[in-house]
């Protein structure tokens, strides 16, 4: 991967506080959560508005997606129980000025297009983000989501967490890319259908893998969410 330096690798150290990714305090999960998965699965994969992304376009997201996802039905119950979960009064979405969050869209991502990039969703348009699992059956483990904290050039373990005031990891760094093997897997949550992962969107995650080659049907789906919190 190409490093575009502003400044020596010897400053990206120590900028990220650590936390370990705590499960009801940075992220949640539940399984079974929508009542009807498959009736979800199957109605989005036989949609015709996909949208491409990276390989095929110049997009920092892979795959191809498309909105709307679930119906305001089916997602008032999710967002109820992350309110109660995470203790907020409500979850709402930020109009971005430029750019999109894809917020309740539909992702299939297969494994030759792309690999984990470790990242925080933008902290200027989200608190929350969550991905709900939608492949029946995934072929194998460790393709879920993933927890990275920043590997230090000495070999030991830095932080993981976008420190106050930084919007990503670009503001925090000075930098727009990190080498390839600057992260080290912490925390995992395995790709189980129909599962729900909420996480906060300033701890450094990742999908930990794609899979699945062909027809959309063998690859990876998920349903993608990102929220603003009202306190
Ligand atoms: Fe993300």
């Amino acid at each position: 991967m190409v490093m575009e330096l502003r400044q020596p690798v010897s400053a990206v150290r120590d900028v990220l506080p650590y936390r370990k990714p705590k499960r009801g305090r940075d992220f949640w999960v539940k399984d079974d959560v929508l009542p009807d998965p498959l009736g979800v699965y199957e109605r989005n994969l036989a949609r015709e508005d996909w949208t491409q992304g990276a390989p095929w376009r110049r997009e920092i997201w892979p795959g191809i997606r498309a909105p709307h996802a679930l119906t305001p039905e089916e997602l008032a119950p999710v967002e109820r129980w992350i309110c109660e979960q995470a203790g907020v009064r409500a979850l709402k979405q930020e109009a971005p000025a430029q750019g999109s969050l894809s917020h309740n869209h539909v992702q299939v991502v297969g494994e030759m297009e792309s690999t984990a990039k470790p990242h925080v969703d933008s902290l200027a348009l989200c608190d929350f983000a969550a991905v709900i699992y939608l492949h029946p059956k995934p072929p194998r483990a460790h393709v879920g989501t993933s927890f990275y904290r920043l590997r230090l050039p000495g070999g030991g373990l830095g932080g993981n967490v976008c420190p106050p005031g930084c919007v990503n990891l670009t503001q925090a760094f000075g930098v727009t890319k990190l080498p390839a093997n600057a992260w080290s897997q912490d925390v995992e949550v395995e790709n189980v259908f129909n599962r729900l992962v909420v996480y906060r969107a300033d701890f450094v995650h990742s999908a930990t893998a794609y899979f699945g080659q062909g027809d959309r049907r063998n690859k990876r789906a998920t349903a993608l969410f990102f929220w603003k919190a009202v306190r």
